[in-house]
């Protein structure tokens, strides 16, 4: 009896501890984010007091280091540089909306002069809509969302684009048995490219769309999506791609399974797509101009500081590219 009660009471105390240890870690952790948004805030207003004049900008793209973004941001850095302006560009590690979208809550907290943002959804607009309330100029670049508040966008027309580039398979190809590899399913630029693409091929009787699959922008996973929706589809002779990483991974795929028949279009003229399509790898290419959204989104931030109207909409350059030398 007496040595059972022992072991119950030593029971209670070892619950007693793990639970008191538990707590312990769980506000360990707690302090460490705290410490981790204090060290931020500091940093910011150590940043704030070295400007002086110089406006502060933040700008949030898709990711914090990827090809394509390191060029909308070195835009962005060099109108800065050349303006007397401070530009902070921000990303979440990895491809994820709500990280984004976080990004965003804290960039508006910091009250920065200017906030530029890719607006990749409508999950974004009471964000946005909240900067404008507090005085902060938004402007969208590389992804826009019309309905909110933003003042301004500067990109690709991506439904028109998603439409050239169908139009480009339909005049080279006489039956078309596509796959498609998409960006992401929410990104509303992708979906609209995706649109864009659908209208053009669901109108054709030359034309049918076999498969959609998701890339999530990222290179190794365009190359297993393609991988599967070659196996699952061997009669598809059109790939077509939504973002820019995608075609890479297409033809490493098409390479694991020794397709050289197959049709490919796919976005940007990033390095690596251009020696693809140098190879006659790719066939067509649709470019975008990422360095000049980072400095015309900045010079429209400057404009609107400086007290002038903006244009709502700024299409930067985009075209079907299918020969490097062009
Ligand atoms: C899009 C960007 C995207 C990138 C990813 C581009 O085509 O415009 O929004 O982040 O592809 O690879």
């Amino acid at each position: 009896m007496r040595v059972s009660d022992e072991r119950m009471r030593k029971k209670e105390w070892t619950i007693f501890a793990v639970i008191i240890m538990l707590a312990l870690s769980l506000y360990g952790v707690f302090l460490m984010l705290d410490m981790r948004a204090i060290h931020g805030q500091i940093e910011d207003e150590k940043i704030r007091e070295s400007l002086g004049e110089r406006p502060y900008i933040i700008m949030i793209g898709e990711v914090e280091d990827h090809a394509y973004w390191n060029l909308v941001r070195d835009g962005g850095k060099a109108y800065a540089e050349a303006h007397h302006m401070y530009l902070h560009y921000m990303g979440p590690e990895n491809p994820n909306p709500n990280d984004q979208r976080d990004l965003l809550r804290q960039a508006i907290d910091i009250k920065p002069d200017g906030l530029i943002v890719q607006g990749i959804s409508d999950t974004f607009i009471p964000l946005i809509n909240e900067a404008i309330a507090r005085g902060i100029p938004v402007v969208t670049v590389d992804s826009d969302q019309p309905d909110s508040n933003r003042l301004s966008y500067v990109g690709t027309d991506n439904y028109a684009m998603g439409q050239a580039m169908a139009r480009d398979v339909l005049s080279h190809v006489e039956t078309i048995k596509a796959g498609v590899i998409t960006g992401s399913e929410t990104n509303d630029h992708h979906q609209l490219r995706l649109a864009g693409i659908e209208s053009v091929l669901n109108e054709s009787a030359q034309a049918d769309i076999l498969s959609v699959a998701v890339s999530n922008i990222k290179r190794v996973n365009a190359r297993e999506k393609t991988y599967q929706m070659l196996r699952d589809y061997p009669e598809i002779n059109v790939l077509v791609g939504v973002s820019a990483l995608d075609v890479i991974g297409m033809t490493e795929a098409m390479d694991v399974l020794g397709r050289e028949d197959i049709y490919v279009v796919g976005f940007d003229t990033l390095k690596e797509n251009l020696e693809l399509l140098a190879n006659g790898r790719v066939d067509t290419l649709v470019s975008q101009q990422p360095y000049e959204m980072g400095m015309r989104s900045m010079d429209v931030i400057r404009t609107i500081l400086d007290g002038h109207d903006v244009p709502e909409m700024i299409h930067t350059e985009s075209r079907l590219v299918r020969d490097v030398t062009q």
